[in-house]
């Protein structure tokens, strides 16, 4: 009885939208804890106080005396810009810079910050404090300050005042403008369009708005898409809930109503009590509309509802095709149960998961025979052709997901390169991007049409596949697809890649950022797709020391892991990264991938608790005998010691001259030593030092 109405008591099912940037991942833990499907699109991104240009720019003109007034326009932004220019001078250089000219505070608020920054304020603008106010102190009591060719900053906070800065330049002032903004637009919108697109198509049945910025933000990219309209009318139909007061208010301004303010502002409180309360409200907003569909048959007609029932005030929408029986919750789709994603959400399973990189391969026959009609680039693009590769793979093996077939080096053709597989040689891409020019010319992208073909192999193989198996897709990391760029291929030393890197760090910085937009859509895109988990490859970061790591790749990656929408599991793999785990770790990943440098419990050790790992059998072992690839199985299998979160793996790709019944005995070797390990707990102890003499008796 208890667990009936505990069940009826959440989302049950629904798919909720969230809009949380900074928590995305707990939001997307919290919806799904309570029942519901999580959909969240951050519609902020924080942007990083070292890219407030605007501000820098400010500080370095204030510090070489270029400037004769500043204008403070707001606290927070006050607060803000000191803090950015605290990042490159000290607060006391700044200070002074600041005593020699005329410092004006509009209101009380800048005020406080200036006088707790000990900054004398030449001039306080008094009530209502508009910008009408601001000109008439200037003119008429500026202590000795006059206009005309005047040198002055105006710090922005939001929208700029182009009123004001109008009449500023009319009486011969030379403007500067500092902007610093603290939230931004998030770099890949697709995840916010698709969220929209959920909500408009009735997919979608609840909202959750966590701060004020996010209704902006949301309303903003409507605007702009030309589907605000649709997306208002939507909004009417679904449980629209507010985390409290600041953020209603934004949503009221917009005309939104809410449906509910949970009894205390957190995050918590309002997934769980929207929870409990979702289905009644939509069953009541049905309700109204039903019975007003009696009237005029207009689907945008509303009519403002109040029952006086607490959540249940607003207006609601009389389209009278929303049925109850589109509030039932979809059936959970068999892979959630699968070990791969049990694994990944560091779930108890009955044996090790197991999957091979490069699992459908030249070591197949069935895929050799294929090659020998259709060339590689060919096969890629033919859907059909793609599902039956990535099929017959995970089937014939038995592992327990499968990886979309495709190639890392795709997304170099849009991108306006020409892409070429040699015989032998691995891939040959031209031209070579070596300088800025080369980068500037590098085409937009927009995944989703210009690898259409890819998309509809996702979608396909999908479809396709047993719906117990999970479908994996992936990317290149950053790096590893600038290295391609550059080198117009393959590469030992990777000298042009790092050349650009440590020669010319504005033209890398402008390189990696490109690519890191382009592959997080990439990324978002094949989730909507249908994969259940991506991995992403930077197979030849091991070029570089730890500090480089830190310095010129781990920013970029992060920009394109975070960016990804939440709630699929990420595996970030590299090879040679025996001494950059934690800064890899530190990049991104549900799961991080080791190759056969490291040991596997050393690795995790390395790693901690917070996430799963993935690997490590070397690949050649499968050229060894049956009892030596059992013996090494066990090994890695010792290592992970039967903690949960442990994906079995090769180290690296199987290599094309693999005897294939090895690799088939290697998927039963890990099934059937793990799930006697698991179930008689014979090696329940995280036993990371794993000997090597002891390990060899197996
Ligand atoms: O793992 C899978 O089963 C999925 C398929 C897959 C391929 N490439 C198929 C492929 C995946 C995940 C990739 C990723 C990839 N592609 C990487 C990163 C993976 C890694 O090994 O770390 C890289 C660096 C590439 C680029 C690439 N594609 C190279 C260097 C080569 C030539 C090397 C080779 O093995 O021939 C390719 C071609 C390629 N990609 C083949 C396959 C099956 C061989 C093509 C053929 O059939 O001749």
């Amino acid at each position: 009885m208890t667990g009936t109405l505990a069940a009826q008591a959440n989302f049950g099912g629904l798919e909720v939208v969230a809009f949380e940037s900074r928590h995305a991942q707990e939001m997307a833990s919290l919806i799904t804890r309570f029942g519901g499907v999580p959909r969240v699109a951050p519609a902020l991104r924080e942007v990083p106080v070292e890219e407030n240009a605007a501000a820098l720019a400010f500080g370095a003109a204030l510090l070489a005396g270029k400037l004769d007034a500043v204008i403070f326009m707001t606290g927070v932004g006050t607060r803000r810009l000191v803090d950015v220019l605290e990042t490159r001078h000290p607060r006391k250089q700044i200070v002074k810079a600041l005593e020699g000219i005329t410092i004006v505070a509009r209101g009380p608020k800048p005020v406080k910050v200036l006088r707790e920054l000990q900054v004398a304020i030449t001039i306080t603008i008094p009530e209502p404090n508009t910008w009408h106010e601001i000109l008439t102190e200037l003119e008429e009591n500026a202590r000795g300050f006059t206009l005309p060719g005047s040198r002055v900053a105006v710090q922005e906070y939001g929208a700029p005042n182009e009123p004001f800065l109008d009449a500023l330049r009319a009486r011969g002032v030379q403007v500067m403008r500092v902007p610093v903004y603290h939230w931004a637009l998030p770099l890949d919108l697709a995840p916010l369009r698709k969220a929209i697109q959920a909500l408009v198509e009735g997919r979608a049945q609840v909202v959750l708005f966590t701060n004020a910025a996010q209704v902006e933000h949301l309303m903003r990219v409507a605007t702009e898409d030309g589907t605000k309209e649709q997306l208002l009318g939507a909004l009417q139909k679904v449980v629209v809930a507010s985390v409290g007061p600041t953020c209603s208010e934004a949503l009221a301004h917009h005309g939104i109503s809410i449906d509910l303010e949970p009894t205390h502002p957190k995050m918590g409180p309002l997934v769980q009590e929207t929870g409990q309360r979702a289905k009644e409200i939509l069953k009541q907003k049905a309700e109204n509309s039903r019975q007003w569909s009696a009237g005029p048959s207009d689907a945008s007609h509303t009519v403002t509802v109040d029952s006086g029932e607490p959540g249940t005030r607003g207006k609601f929408s009389t389209d009278p095709k929303l049925r109850i029986s589109e509030l039932e919750p979809a059936a959970r789709p068999a892979w959630e149960d699968s070990r791969f994603l049990r694994a990944c959400r560091f779930e108890v399973v009955d044996a090790t998961p197991v999957w091979l990189m490069r699992q459908a391969g030249r070591y197949m026959k069935e895929y050799r025979d294929l090659r020998a009609r259709v060339p590689f680039l060919e096969l890629c693009k033919n859907p059909a052709l793609v599902s039956e590769v990535t099929v017959t793979a995970a089937e014939k093996l038995g592992v327990d997901a499968a990886i979309i077939f495709a190639d890392l080096l795709l997304i170099v053709e849009p991108l306006g390169l020409h892409l070429e597989y040699d015989k032998g040689e691995g891939p040959v891409i031209t031209p070579g991007i070596r300088e800025v020019a080369d980068i500037d010319r590098l085409q937009d992208v927009e995944p989703e049409k210009s690898l259409a073909y890819f998309y509809e192999a996702i979608r396909r193989t999908r479809a396709d596949l047993d719906a117990r198996l999970p479908l994996i897709g992936f990317a290149g990391c950053p790096f590893t697809l600038a290295s391609y760029l550059i080198e117009g291929g393959g590469s030992r030393s990777y000298r042009h890649t790092k050349a650009l890197m440590y020669r010319d760090s504005g033209a890398w910085r402008a390189l990696m950022e490109r690519l890191a937009r382009v592959l997080t859509q990439y990324i978002n895109a094949q989730i909507d797709a249908g994969v259940q988990a991506v991995q992403v490859f930077d197979t030849w970061v091991g070029c570089l020391g730890p500090e480089d790591y830190r310095e010129y790749v781990q920013p970029y990656t992060r920009l394109m892991l975070e960016a990804v929408r939440p709630g699929t599991p990420m595996i970030h793999f590299g090879t040679g990264t025996a001494m950059l785990l934690e800064a890899m770790r530190d990049a991104g990943g549900t799961v991080i991938g080791v190759d056969s440098h490291v040991e596997l419990g050393h690795a995790w050790q390395r790693l901690g608790d917070g996430v799963a790992i993935q690997g490590n059998l070397d690949p050649v072992v499968l050229h060894g005998d049956l009892d030596f690839i059992r013996m090494r199985t066990q090994r890695i299998l010792n290592q992970a010691a039967g903690r949960t979160g442990h994906i079995f793996n090769l180290g690296h790709g199987l290599l094309p001259d693999t005897p294939y019944e090895n690799v088939v005995a290697l998927v039963k070797m890990v099934h059937d030593l793990s799930s006697e390990q698991i179930s008689t707990g014979r090696n329940p102890v995280p036993d990371w030092k794993f000997s090597r003499r002891k390990s060899d008796q197996y």
